[in-house]
């Protein structure tokens, strides 16, 4: 059974509405979107940002935090582990972390729940020598191994064992330097790598490492605690380790994909949105794809606004890791497919099985047909309001945009998928003229 100490980040109830099980959403289509969004920070940076809380005794400050059920999961892992996770400032999106580590065990209830959990094992073990962390086990969208992880981390010289699904790794003397190369980039490693070897003995060297933007945005925060970090943005980072860290105030980057994703609403309605603090260096293959759609793209100094008057073109897509078109847009891109003139064809070469929004969408009048790893989706005029289930993350959200431009009432059932990467999405869309409620 979790305990939390009293104090922790879900007692601030102003911080995060729970989502009820039961939750689901309806949309009745129709309206071009138009007025302004602000988009949050970044979760899937957030979520490795809050993983360096266990670097430190010292206390991290996170500001731009968004409200998302996701970081609340990963405050109760912290918790967890004896790191107390509190709202500080006036703002209600600001974070202080800080405690000493008094348990190395990441629980399955936890984990299982949500796979970054896996990013403590370095940093536990960096820290403390020893950690006891939960497989993630399957998801709905892969296998998703953790192989690069282990395998990096044993580079390091932590001995692994894999017991009655967990993840035993202890580094008795400590983690050391390593010559690094991933056979593909993966995200998560990269991250689990870099926050072990801040702390490790010596220098380690990642090769084929992820360039994502929230990977440059953890490397900023370990370098403000401390870290000596050289290659921030390049796929070749090297960190020579130091035997502390200490506290920091870090911002978080705003959020890619949601930015992504409202720009595809904007879209999909033929609507006239502003997406105000998205930054468009980290969307290049996106907006280039929007663009090449038909979407007007103005850009300004605190964001960009994103506009479609004529019809859209189909055009072919391929998911590839940053800067390459990202594989969390890979479904709400599907969606605006699904009414462009023509047909598009979209390749998913990060994820095995991502393509669980098809039948969904199908049911909503779209027309494609998925085979291995592409899809082609044949333009129709309109999509038709349906009852439907969220299945993932990405996939719910590719729902609510095909809600958003169908003719009558869609429902979408399991939206608590939504709750954990996107903030307040009803009110966001509902602020620009979406009809959007939910109903519990
Ligand atoms: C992160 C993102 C997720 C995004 C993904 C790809 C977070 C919290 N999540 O996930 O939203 O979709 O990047 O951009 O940031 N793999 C292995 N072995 C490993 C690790 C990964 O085979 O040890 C495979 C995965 O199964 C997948 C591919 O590598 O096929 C890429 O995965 P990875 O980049 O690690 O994704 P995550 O970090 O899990």
């Amino acid at each position: 059974m979790l305990t939390k100490p009293a104090n922790t980040w879900d007692s601030a109830a102003s911080l995060y509405q729970e989502c009820k099980i039961m939750d689901r959403i309806r949309i009745i289509g129709g309206t071009p979107l138009s007025g302004t969004i602000r988009i949050s920070g970044a979760k899937n940076a957030a979520l490795p940002l809050m993983t360096c809380g266990l670097l430190t005794d010292e206390r991290l400050v996170l500001s731009n935090v968004a409200k998302l059920a996701d970081l609340q999961t990963m405050a109760e892992l912290l918790a967890q582990h004896g790191i107390a996770v509190e709202p500080t400032g006036t703002d209600g999106r600001s974070l202080s972390l800080g405690g000493a580590i008094t348990n190395t065990e990441a629980p399955y209830d936890i984990v299982s729940k949500m796979r970054a959990s896996i990013l403590v094992l370095g940093a536990l073990l960096a820290r403390v020598g020893n950690a006891r962390v939960s497989l993630p086990g399957g998801c709905n969208i892969g296998t998703r191994p953790v192989d690069l992880h282990l395998k990096g981390l044993e580079a390091m010289g932590a001995i692994i064992k894999l017991d009655a699904g967990y993840i035993n790794a202890t580094a008795p003397k400590g983690l050391h330097g390593a010559n690094i190369v991933f056979p593909f980039v993966s995200v998560g490693a990269t991250e689990n790598l870099l926050m072990a070897a801040s702390l490790a003995h010596g220098t380690t060297t990642l090769k084929n490492a992820a360039r994502e933007p929230e990977i440059s945005d953890l490397v900023k925060c370990l370098i403000a605690m401390g870290a000596k970090i050289e290659g921030i943005g390049s796929d070749t980072i090297t960190i020579e380790g130091v035997p502390a860290l200490h506290g920091a105030h870090h911002a978080i980057l705003p959020d890619r994909i949601e930015t992504g994703t409202y720009a595809c609403a904007a879209a999909i309605t033929g609507g006239d949105i502003f997406l105000e603090n998205a930054r468009a260096d980290d969307l290049g293959a996106v907006i280039h794809a929007l663009r090449d759609a038909g979407v007007i793209i103005t850009e300004a100094d605190n964001g960009f606004s994103v506009k479609r008057k004529n019809g859209l073109h189909g055009i072919d897509i391929v998911t590839e890791p940053f800067p390459g078109f990202p594989t969390d847009m890979q479904a709400q891109f599907m969606a605006l497919m699904s009414v462009a003139e023509g047909a598009s064809m979209v390749t998913e070469t990060i994820f095995e099985n991502r393509f669980m929004h098809v039948p969904e969408l199908n049911r909503m009048g779209a027309r494609i047909n998925a085979h291995g790893s592409s899809a082609i989706i044949r333009g129709v005029s309109h999509l038709s309001g349906a009852q439907v289930m969220a299945t993932d993350l990405r996939a719910s959200v590719s729902l609510v945009l095909a809600g958003l431009a169908a003719q009558g009432e869609t429902i979408i059932s399991r939206v608590y998928h939504l709750d954990r990467g996107y903030e307040s999405v009803e009110q966001k869309l509902a602020a620009c003229g979406a009809n959007i409620e939910r109903l519990a």
